[in-house]
């Protein structure tokens, strides 16, 4: 059996490396060529990689696609996306054309408010600790003072800071509930700066509050950290049109496939099996927008999922409506982005990314992060009630197939052809290679 090793953070990479094939892998030389296959060839892309995180053994690589023709307030983008999944650029793009002349999307920022917690257990009167609140709020605020300036310089800053008695939920369980402006920035250091100052000024202050006794001076910070659940950093994309201009190519009426629509957002909206799936849909395209632009996906996934929660059911993020024979598809939902500081200004491709989508503002970056989720949606409920997912699936998933059955470029160029016309699924892609091997 393998020792458990000490200091390997303290190894140099090649170290690193072959400490790992040595100890996990059947064949050392092979891995080690495959780990090395994926450096950059610049050595400093390289290093800045190796830095982002410890034990940096080799890159892994997600693909760099662009869903261009996206109309969104007037303004035409192309949308970089870093996904693996075969049909989700494709179905963005889809969704995006099928907009284009019929006004494109609309969207709204609704408010852009970031949250943070103190919490503290505190022992003794309620009333002493609102007094104590009321006293030393003013000084919260001034000893942060150094790490604010420059965020007030910008417009941004602390908005609020107050005491919750959280003790229905959690014996002697309070908190400091924070929320901040932080402009173009995700704020997640400011943030926590300011609530780390914040717990030290409260625990040091609390000493000498006359009114306290000495059980009550002993405040008990638990710990201080943002919240990733932002409901009021809120962001709003929709599409609409006259029902009519639903063609959708198929032998259905355009209000068959409108009623079709809002019927499959409906059951998204009460039946939580169908929401959770309904709902990854439109995180496939929105994480992949937020991946390629170098923000933090698993921060926007957890607050969006508990704000598809926040009425005590796990619900759709889209909704759909027909009125006077105007059909509307529409998302609300929060998202602390930032497109300053973190990998924004770090990692190349991030950076063209911004230089892609215009060099966005922290606003017109979730705008554009709900669009892509908006049309993923729209996208993959359209395929599902009309032609059923797999027909488009298998259509981006048959170069996967073709590849792992180790297909020439000939070879996929006639069976991409081949499965135009017939449906691609597993079996039959592999027997169509097979058959198309066997007669060479
Ligand atoms: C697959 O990645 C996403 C879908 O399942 C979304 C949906 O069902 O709405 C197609």
């Amino acid at each position: 059996m393998t020792k458990p090793i000490e200091g390997f953070s303290k190894l140099t990479k090649n170290q690193k490396i072959d400490w790992l094939t040595t100890h996990y892998t059947a064949n050392p030389e092979a891995a080690k060529i495959l780990l090395k296959r994926y450096w950059n060839v610049n050595e400093d892309v390289q290093k800045l990689h190796d830095e982002f995180i410890e034990n940096t053994i080799t890159n892994y690589y997600l693909p760099f696609g662009i869903a261009p023709n996206f109309l969104i307030n007037d303004k035409l983008y192309a949308i970089p996306m870093a996904i693996e999944e075969s049909s989700v650029v494709a179905a963005a793009s889809k969704a995006a054309k099928f907009w284009l002349d019929k006004g494109g999307f609309k969207t709204e920022v609704l408010g852009t408010e970031k949250i943070g917690q103190v919490h503290f257990m505190y022992h003794g009167s309620k009333e002493h600790l609102m007094s104590f609140f009321e006293q030393v709020h003013s000084k919260l605020l001034s000893d942060a003072s150094s790490i604010t300036k420059n965020m007030e310089k910008r417009g941004g800053g602390i908005n609020n800071i107050k005491l919750r008695d959280k003790t229905d939920a959690l014996d002697n369980y309070y908190q400091l509930h924070c929320t901040f402006e932080t402009l173009d920035a995700m704020g997640a250091n400011f943030i926590n700066s300011c609530l780390e100052q914040f717990a030290k000024t409260f625990k040091a202050e609390a000493q000498s509050f006359s009114i306290f006794t000495e059980e009550e001076k002993t405040i008990e910070i638990v710990m201080s950290i943002l919240s990733n659940y932002v409901p009021n950093c809120l962001v709003r994309a929709e599409v609409s049109c006259p029902v009519t201009e639903l063609k959708n190519g198929n032998t259905e009426t355009s209000q068959q496939f409108a009623e079709k629509m809002v019927q499959a957002v409906n059951i998204a909206q009460v039946e939580p099996h169908r929401a959770v799936t309904h709902n990854k849909g439109i995180m496939n395209g929105i994480d992949a927008v937020v991946l390629a632009t170098g923000n933090d996906f698993r921060a926007i996934e957890a607050g969006i999922h508990a704000y598809a929660a926040k009425d005590g059911q796990y619900t759709s993020l889209t909704h759909a409506t027909i009125e006077n024979g105007i059909f509307r598809f529409w998302i609300e939902l929060p998202m602390a982005l930032g497109t300053i500081g973190g990998l924004t200004s770090l990692h190349p491709l991030v950076k063209l990314a911004m230089e892609l989508l215009g060099k966005p503002s922290a606003k017109e970056l979730m705008q554009i992060v709900a669009v892509a989720g908006l049309a993923q949606n729209f996208a993959a409920v359209r395929s599902l009630v009309t032609t059923g997912i797999q027909e488009g699936h298998m259509k981006m998933h048959l170069l996967n197939i073709l590849n792992q059955l180790g297909a020439t470029d000939e070879e996929k160029k006639i069976l991409t052809h081949h499965f135009k016309k017939h449906p691609a699924t597993h079996n039959a892609v592999v027997e169509a290679f097979e058959k198309l091997r066997n007669t060479k």
